[in-house]
């Protein structure tokens, strides 16, 4: 099973801050659905997607990162830092397809993000065919930011694939004075 998930400001197709490297929502129902959805799988994220995790990683989930500079332990020590973290996993974008078809057939995995990697899976046909499930959780706030990261793609999911609604629900938004935001929570498969 591969699933990719995010969460996103459906109106303005945004995930995320560039100038922070942060996402752009903080709804704990939302946080617990990605620790369920992701808790004992592979999980597989862009470079600064894996910057922006706390210090450490996530417990029992493993760690891949896709990046093109680093290529070798050397490289992600120097690269990631203090963030660098035992027992990682990293390869690059063309190695991707071939690594998913290998580790899914010992492991769920998680696409996490961000932008640029869930962009590259919504338009890579051969990567597209290999996700099971996508499941958005789409916001209804639009965030303050100067800088939004965007995933355009996602603008025509409802178009390209089936989709349910598997939860509607409102939350409390820490990165918006603990207001009540509105979410839909939406599986998309083929
Ligand atoms: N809303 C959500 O659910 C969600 C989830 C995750 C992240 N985010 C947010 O998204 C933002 C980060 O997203 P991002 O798009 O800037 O970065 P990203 O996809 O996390 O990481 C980009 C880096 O990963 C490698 N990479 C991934 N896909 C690539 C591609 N298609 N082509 C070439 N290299 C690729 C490259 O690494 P190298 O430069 O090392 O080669 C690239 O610089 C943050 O604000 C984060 O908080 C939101």
């Amino acid at each position: 099973m591969v699933n990719m998930i995010y969460s996103i400001s459906f109106k303005e197709n945004i995930v995320g801050d560039r100038d922070t490297n942060n996402l752009v929502f903080s709804i704990s129902e939302d946080l617990q659905f990605f620790k369920k959805m992701t808790t004992e799988t592979t999980m597989i994220m862009g470079r600064k997607t894996f910057e922006s995790l706390p210090t450490g990683g996530l417990p029992k989930r493993k760690h891949v990162i896709v990046s093109n500079k680093i290529k070798t332990f050397e490289d992600a020590k120097e690269i990631l830092g203090k963030k660098y973290i035992e027992n990682l996993t990293f390869i690059s974008l063309d190695k991707l397809e071939d690594y998913i078809k290998e580790e899914s057939k010992v492991a769920n995995i998680s696409i996490i993000g961000g932008a640029m990697l869930y962009s590259h899976f919504l338009k890579d046909k051969n990567l597209f065919d290999l996700v099971t499930n996508i499941y958005a959780t789409e916001v209804d706030r639009i965030p303050e930011i100067k800088n939004p990261v965007k995933l355009m793609e996602h603008s025509n999911l409802k178009e390209r694939c089936n989709f349910e609604i598997i939860k509607t629900g409102q939350g409390k938004d820490r990165l918006d004075d603990n207001n009540l935001v509105k979410y839909n929570v939406v599986r998309y498969f083929e």
